[in-house]
């Protein structure tokens, strides 16, 4: 079992790392240096923070300046209102404009090994200019205006970041979905966005094996309705159905565009994105996130978090997928404004052999990386000898995000793939958030395994109780931000009330991100985890009630409850809990078609990893199942089996009742 962040790990973690002495040198200079200086500055941002975030905002092309950096107006924030700009421009535009059309933007490697070696791709500003305005041209061809929002749902292709850009470039929000989303829930996202335009590739590769994602955008479309163009890549030459009048392929459409295309002068508070992610009622809400405010925060978190430095040779590489918003933020938005390659890499981290991202590490000489703690375990399983095979002394940073980071593992990415001399720096953000917002600086914050440390400037985390009251250090409580910052979200699209309830009225006037944490005494934070029913799966949110509701869509199934586990690769894992229908008998048939029946409703990320068949749940007298009693019971299982009977269930009820 992994060692899980507790308040036992906090209190008992004494080892704390300073910035390597050679970091300086390493980088190239960093642009806060010291603890010191970072108090300093952190003070200021939160004394001052249009002062801050103005300044910031300078850095970038506007059409138009703002009126006024900050409106705020609990839960609204309008960020450089009055501004125009496009952030297409300012990732790519900018840089051809500034001379530097030459300088490599994008570094993709595919996935599949052929006799050559690998399928490398590299584009310039300059070409990435190019294959943006083609596409942005093609998109307008197609029908599509200002506002409308086009579907993403693509394998992690160079097309892909292509797509992303020329609908900022044309001021047409985007909504990707993850390519290892379900056919329904492609069809969820689609229709709540009443989205009609849908960009996807005939399959992608994951693992050696293809993902047909045009076939599930047939199937999503046909369940949603209303989708009138699908402009469809070809990546793995697999057979697609092409419904005439409605789908284009991409080598004949796009190919053959213009490729000038004027960037559209945003409003800073247009809608850039909707990103859908899941919450602790209901379908997955989509997170809307606008131009202005966004681009600044994401551009200038990864520039100082990452040390981003376009004077020296620095290749960054984030892991993630753009379907998540770690890849939005820190594949795309975040480093092309600032000049540095992004790598992109289509696959999986063990194929064809587990050392393909230290392979990938040695071949591109990457200087920060980027990856979630649940890739850093299963690399240890995996064993040291994949990463001694190669040398990664390029490294200078290192990054880590998405969920708690054990110590254990915060040790071996340090000492295994760091050497022992790059920083680790663990990154504390959401959706949500837009960007980073509780994260070591790597040349200033000396670090603590475990711990994401102190807030990003402008950031006033704290952490609350449920007056919103701050707690003194060495207490648990919310995490809360009790000032609004450019990344935040604006609203959930088409449910204000959703919106309010979820993050703006659980703690009066604070944004409430769902997380419990605490301050050990240097001031540092440690999060504990989410305190609704959110579940953490491998780096990816998925609501149990969502999980449930799958569920309970099987004829066999009459009551579902799902909880999280502790499990060693993914963090934590799903534990479903099912009564059956009379006439359905539990069997391990039964389990593997519950298995793929939720793979099949949201992705096989949302696949349990535990199905105990019971005959009721277990609840108390106003009816409530006792959620923390089967957390108790799913912590303590071997997996796979059954409850020996309901007796137990029941009986644990009883001695539980009232503590819930
Ligand atoms: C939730 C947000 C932000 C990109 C990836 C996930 C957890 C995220 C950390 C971290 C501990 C973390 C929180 C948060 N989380 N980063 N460094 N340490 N927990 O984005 O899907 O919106 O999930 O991920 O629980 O609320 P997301």
């Amino acid at each position: 079992m992994a060692e899980r962040t507790s308040i036992d790990t906090i209190l008992h973690e004494s080892r704390i790392f300073p910035p390597p002495a050679d970091f300086e040198q390493r980088i190239g200079g960093s642009y806060v240096t010291s603890l010191e200086a970072y108090r300093a500055m952190h003070r200021r941002s939160i004394e001052d923070p249009e002062g801050y975030w103005g300044e910031a905002a300078r850095a970038f092309h506007w059409f138009r300046p703002w009126d006024r950096v900050l409106e705020w107006s609990l839960p609204d924030a309008k960020w450089f209102a009055g501004g125009r700009t496009n952030l297409c421009f300012n990732c790519v535009d900018r840089q051809v404009q500034g001379g530097h059309g030459e300088a490599p933007a994008l570094i993709w490697e595919g996935e599949p090994a052929s006799p050559s070696g690998y399928e490398i791709r590299r584009l310039t500003y300059a070409e990435l200019m190019r294959e943006v305005c083609r596409c942005a041209n093609a998109l307008k061809a197609m029908g599509v205006r200002r506002g409308d929002i086009v579907t993403i749902y693509m394998g992690m292709v160079p097309e892909l970041a292509v797509a992303v850009l020329a609908c900022a470039r044309i001021g047409a929000p985007h909504s990707v979905i993850f390519g290892g989303f379900s056919a329904q829930a492609i069809a969820d996202r689609v229709q709540d966005a009443q989205s009609r335009t849908i960009i996807t590739c005939d399959g992608a590769w994951r693992r050696g094996h293809l993902v047909p994602l045009k076939a599930n955008v047939d199937e999503g479309a046909a369940i949603a309705g209303g989708v009138t163009n699908v402009l469809v890549l070809r990546r793995c030459g697999n057979d697609v159905r092409m419904t005439p009048g409605r789908d284009r392929w991409w080598h004949e459409f796009v190919d053959d565009q213009p490729t000038d295309c004027p960037c559209e002068p945003m409003e800073s508070e247009d809608m850039l994105f909707l990103l859908y992610t899941s919450g602790s009622t209901g379908k997955p809400k989509g997170i809307m996130h606008t131009t202005g405010g966004y681009m600044v925060y994401t551009a200038h978190t990864a520039r100082t978090v990452f040390n981003l430095r376009p004077d020296r040779a620095q290749v960054f590489w984030c892991t993630a997928d753009v379907g998540w918003v770690t890849g939005h933020s820190y594949i795309i938005y975040g480093v092309l404004p600032n000049r540095v390659p992004t790598l992109m890499y289509e696959g999986a981290p063990n194929f064809p052999e587990p050392d393909r991202f230290w392979d990938i590490v040695e071949r591109h000489r990457v200087t920060q990386f980027y990856t979630a703690p649940t890739a850093i375990r299963a690399f240890m399983k995996w064993g040291d000898a994949w990463p001694r095979k190669h040398d990664l002394s390029s490294l200078i940073v290192l990054g880590s995000v998405g969920e708690p980071i054990n110590p254990e593992a915060w040790m071996w990415y340090r000492e295994t793939i760091g050497g022992g001399r790059c920083p680790i720096v663990d990154t504390w953000w959401q959706t949500e958030t837009g960007g980073h917002m509780i994260t070591p600086l790597p040349g200033a914050t000396p670090t603590v395994p475990g711990s994401c440390t102190l807030p990003f400037f402008g950031v006033d985390a704290a952490i609350v109780d449920e007056s919103g009251a701050e707690l003194p250090h060495g207490k648990g409580g919310l995490l809360a931000i009790r000032r609004p910052w450019p990344g935040m979200l604006r609203g959930i699209h088409g449910d204000r009330e959703r919106f309010i309830q979820t993050y703006f009225s659980r703690i009066p006037g604070m944004y409430f991100a769902g997380d419990g944490a605490h301050r050990d005494e240097r001031g540092y934070f440690w999060i504990l985890g989410r305190v609704d029913d959110v579940i953490n799966v491998s780096g990816h949110r998925l609501g149990t009630m969502e999980v449930e509701s799958a569920l309970v869509s099987h004829p066999a199934v009459v009551e579902a409850a799902v909880v999280g586990m502790p499990h060693d690769i993914k963090g934590t894992g799903i534990a479903a809990f099912v009564t059956l229908e009379p006439h359905f008998a539990p069997s391990d048939d039964l389990r593997a078609d519950l298995a793929k029946h939720v793979a099949k409703e949201i992705g096989a990320i949302a696949k349990p990893d535990v199905i105990r068949f019971t005959d009721a749940l277990p609840k108390t007298r106003s009816g409530k199942i006792m959620r923390r009693l089967l957390r108790d019971v799913a912590a303590g299982a071997d997996t796979g089996q059954d409850m020996t009977t309901l007796e137990d269930l029941s009986v644990l009820a009883r001695l539980r009742e009232g503590e819930e």
